[in-house]
């Protein structure tokens, strides 16, 4: 059961970010509670089984490094990269920009994403690894995001619920930048109220702000 982010949130931004950022929507302390309880049914789930963990890049980072560390089982890890170049329109098309190498083929896998929004990334990441037969395929994204929803598919494991805000830090970014902050933060609207819906994903083709 997916937490829901708290929108009223005590903590303050830390100093250095506080021109960007509108207010911290997850501390890290709650991610890395909410992490331990993932870990603990991802444990469960897949008890006695060899696990392949395929994670999307480049959002997954820190998630992930924190996730497998709670993770006592045996597992094998890997990484798929996916690229939208729509440039703004609603259909972007998605390109994979770095392909699977492990073998899943009867084995069983977790696939790993930052967020799902409009699902379209899981979406097109599953079938691609469905086509190579692992013996079952489960889903786990730190955040999930249910208003934009255009393909049919579900996370299995959710860490949080968050309303339509765009979000940034720990390992999601706006125009590459902010995946560093430790905790997750809600970007002032100015940095991106300007651009075309579909362009958050992908903003870096449309801002030349931090270029
Ligand atoms: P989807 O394909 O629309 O489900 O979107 C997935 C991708 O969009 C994520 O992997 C992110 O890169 C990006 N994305 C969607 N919402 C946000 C957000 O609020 N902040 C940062 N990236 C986002
Ligand atoms: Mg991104």
């Amino acid at each position: 059961m997916a937490r829901t982010a708290q929108t009223k949130n005590p903590c303050p931004v830390p100093r250095h970010w506080r021109n960007e950022l509108k207010k911290v929507l997850i501390t890290e302390g709650q991610i890395a509670r909410r992490i331990k309880t993932l870990s603990t049914e991802i444990e469960r789930d897949f008890s006695g089984r060899a696990l392949v963990i395929v994670a999307v890049l480049n959002g997954t980072i820190l998630f992930l490094a924190d996730l497998i560390r709670c993770l006592s089982l045996p597992l094998r890890l890997d990484f798929v990269g996916v690229s939208s170049y729509g440039l703004g329109t609603e259909s972007g098309e998605l390109v994979f920009t770095k392909e699977l190498r492990l073998d899943v083929r009867g084995r069983d896998v977790l696939l790993v994403d930052d967020i799902l929004d409009t699902g379209r990334t899981l979406h097109r990441v599953l079938g691609k690894v469905r086509q190579l037969q692992p013996r079952r395929i489960k889903t786990c994204v730190l955040l999930e995001k249910a208003v934009h929803r255009v393909e049919k598919v579900r996370a299995d494991y959710v860490g949080f619920s968050i309303p339509e805000l765009f979000v940034v830090g720990y390992g999601l970014d706006f125009a590459e930048r902010y995946r560093n902050l430790p905790f997750i933060g809600v970007l002032h609207s100015r940095f991106y109220a300007e651009l075309p819906s579909s362009a958050a994903a992908e903003p870096s083709t449309h801002l030349k702000r931090w270029k």
